[in-house]
């Protein structure tokens, strides 16, 4: 092994080989939920170097998990505790490297900080829409790796909606240049969309051209009170009528989640939850000017207060308040890590059923766990739930999960394969799903899927054991 740090070093500058010293940050995951331990960190600055390190790893048998912001929400990007794993990370590769304004694109290396390309796009009167309460650390290759949600779906799409070409380090140390910024070209398969959400079973995205968007004239954002699940659905089925393509955010907090929020971050101020089941948050972006959007935002909340889908609803009145709002959104996550970790699930559900499977999973868990807590929140407007359990209060977390975890995923899932849904929306399979997903995902999915990595990977030395984990043996 020595050899190959050797090897490594030569390649990217000692200097970017860690091998000692403190590194927990690559080698935990952020919900510090598993540790594991790296025979090198190793941290190129460009494509080339990607290239030799891959086939250095080639030659020697060394499998590589790929790292940008490690914000993987099922732990995904840190190595195994076998301390034989190179653990790539991509965070110097953090370069704009060009804007077309005609095409509306901008090409990005794949360590870019989300919040960065979200800035640079707005500094040039442009939007990238892509938003996640983790934007301040997670990376362009993360996102696109995981095909990342966030809160802009239900208008622009996921990652893969924002994406136009990649380019990619494959497995053998080749380089795919697939940049272009094309919005046609049938010429093939399509390569791009396979390695999008591929969580770097596949190969290493070194880059992306990503799409960009005119920023729009007017944001505004709202807060209503719902008494149930129906209908905060009602309200959605409303916003998609009166805003039309305009409704560009569509979130959802069931009353526990926000007082979560409320105990741990009070300084927020949680509007209207105390005495309502669900709040919703919406946003429209309008495309025409502040005085439109306003008034079809308050001739939504109109109607839906005349007709008693909610009960009580606030309009932002600046910028200032509308940030509020989000941050009390962005917050649940802070504040369940505060409280302690919990089960966590990132489903989704037909939109039409999903009233019917919070009713029945509610149930079925708390008739199971007496004092059980569900923390449920997320994307309704794209029909995605973080439906998360809670130990009751006075029982420890740790026992919790150890005692309940493999019951209750069971419970849940079961639950939304009986609705039709995915036990994964956006967060991907990582390790965490990965033993769960055979029993969920159709079979001759999954075969596929095993035939793509034997054939774009035979050596499994992209990432082993995330996504898909009984294919083969080395
Ligand atoms: P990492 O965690 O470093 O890696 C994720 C996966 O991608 C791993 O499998 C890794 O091996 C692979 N990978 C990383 N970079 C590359 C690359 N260049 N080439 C190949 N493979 C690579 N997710 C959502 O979808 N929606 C949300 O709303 C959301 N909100 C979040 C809020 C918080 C507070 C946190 C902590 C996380 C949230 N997440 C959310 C999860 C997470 O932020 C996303 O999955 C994000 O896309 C991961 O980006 P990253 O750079 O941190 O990737
Ligand atoms: C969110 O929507 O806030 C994220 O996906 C993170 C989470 O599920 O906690
Ligand atoms: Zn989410």
């Amino acid at each position: 092994m020595n050899d190959l740090i050797k090897e490594l070093e030569d390649i990217v500058g000692a200097q970017h080989v860690q091998t000692t010293g403190d590194l927990g940050r690559f080698e935990e995951d952020w919900r510090k939920r598993a540790k594991g331990k790296a025979l090198a960190v190793v941290s190129p600055k460009n494509t080339f170097e990607v290239c030799e390190i891959v086939k250095a790893c080639l030659r020697t048998k060394v499998s590589i998990v790929p790292q940008g912001g490690n914000t993987s929400m099922v732990v995904g990007a840190i190595p195994n505790d076998t301390g034989t794993q190179v653990l790539l990370s991509l965070t110097r590769m953090n370069q704009v490297r060009s804007i077309d304004k005609d095409n509306l694109t901008i090409i990005v290396e794949a360590g870019c900080v989300l919040q960065q390309v979200q800035q640079v796009a707005e500094r040039e009167g442009f939007l990238f829409p892509l938003s996640l309460g983790s934007q301040g650390s997670c990376t362009i290759g993360g996102n696109l790796s995981t095909n990342a949600g966030g809160t802009q779906v239900v208008r622009y799409g996921n990652a893969r909606e924002l994406c136009l070409g990649l380019e990619v380090v494959t497995a053998s140390g080749d380089v795919w240049h697939g940049l272009s910024g094309l919005r046609k070209d049938n010429t093939g398969y399509d390569l791009r969309n396979l390695y999008i959400g591929s969580e770097g079973t596949l190969g290493i995205i070194t880059a992306a051209t990503l799409k960009l968007y005119p920023l729009p004239a007017a944001k505004l954002t709202a807060w209503a009170a719902a008494p149930n699940i129906e209908s905060a659905v009602k309200l959605l089925g409303l916003a998609h009528k009166t805003l039309g393509p305009s409704l560009s955010g569509f979130e959802m907090m069931g009353q526990f989640a926000l007082s979560l929020v409320d105990k741990h971050f009070p300084q927020l101020n949680v509007p209207l939850w105390k005495n309502s089941a669900y709040c919703v948050l919406l946003e429209a972006s309008d495309n025409e000017s502040e005085e439109h959007a306003r008034s079809q935002f308050e001739n939504l909340m109109q109607t839906a207060l005349e007709d008693e889908i909610i009960t009580d609803a606030v309009i932002a009145e600046s910028i200032a308040q509308a940030k509020a709002l989000w941050l009390i959104r962005e917050n649940i996550t802070m504040a369940q890590a505060t409280e302690g970790l919990n089960i966590k699930h990132d489903i989704s559900i037909p939109v039409s059923r999903i009233a019917d499977f919070v009713e029945s999973t509610d149930n079925l868990i708390t008739q199971k766990i007496k004092g059980a807590a569900i923390v449920n929140f997320g994307h309704l407007g794209d029909g995605n739930l973080h439906y998360n359990v809670q130990a009751p209060v006075g029982v420890d977390y740790k026992d919790f999960l150890r005692i309940h975890e493999h019951d209750i995923n069971t419970l849940v899932y079961d639950s939304v394969k009986e609705f039709g849904g995915s036990i994964s929306a956006e967060h991907g399979v990582g390790s965490l799903k990965v033993d769960t997903l055979k029993d969920y995902k159709d079979p001759t999915a999954l075969n596929l899927m095993r035939t793509i990595k034997l054939a774009l990977d035979p050596t499994n030395l992209m990432n082993p054991g995330r996504l898909i984990n009984d294919q083969y043996s080395r």
